[in-house]
């Protein structure tokens, strides 16, 4: 782990106001630790911009009796497996599915793979989770 630095800040007591309803409402301890999540948030953002490797999280939810949707998820998973680590299916109910996953990789690539699986016809909600190989953000 890397040496602590304590260092001042200075800014508006509005801003300081509204930056601790914030945390307080996000559960924070104290103001160090979602400032550096805040900091971490950033450099996460600036490896994906940059296209470095990354790692994230996929989640879709589409019915498996829609036509072919359950062959092009696959399919398309196939065609991506360099990027993938693992993949977890979940039977929502009797007709939606909830299938995560975790991908890392080239950011363009996991990016791809992301837009691929969700624009699917019949996936019906699709996200991204950005996230990071931890290795660039301290
Ligand atoms: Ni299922």
């Amino acid at each position: 782990m890397s040496e602590l630095v304590r260092f001042g800040v200075s800014l508006e007591k509005s801003l300081l106001d509204r930056f601790d309803a914030l945390i307080q409402g996000r559960q924070y301890t104290n103001r160090s630790e979602a400032l550096r999540d805040l900091i971490r948030r950033e450099l996460v953002q600036k490896e994906w911009r940059k296209g470095h490797d990354v790692a994230g999280a996929i989640t879709l939810i589409y019915d498996h009796h829609k036509r072919d949707v359950l062959g092009r998820v696959t399919d398309t998973q196939h065609e991506f497996q360099e990027v993938i680590i693992s993949t977890q299916h979940i039977h929502l109910d009797h007709h939606n599915c909830l299938e995560i996953v975790a991908a890392r990789g080239k950011a363009k690539m996991v990016q791809k793979l992301a837009d691929a699986l969700t624009s699917i016809k019949g996936v019906r909600h699709g996200t991204l989770s950005m996230s990071s190989t931890g290795r660039e953000i301290g």
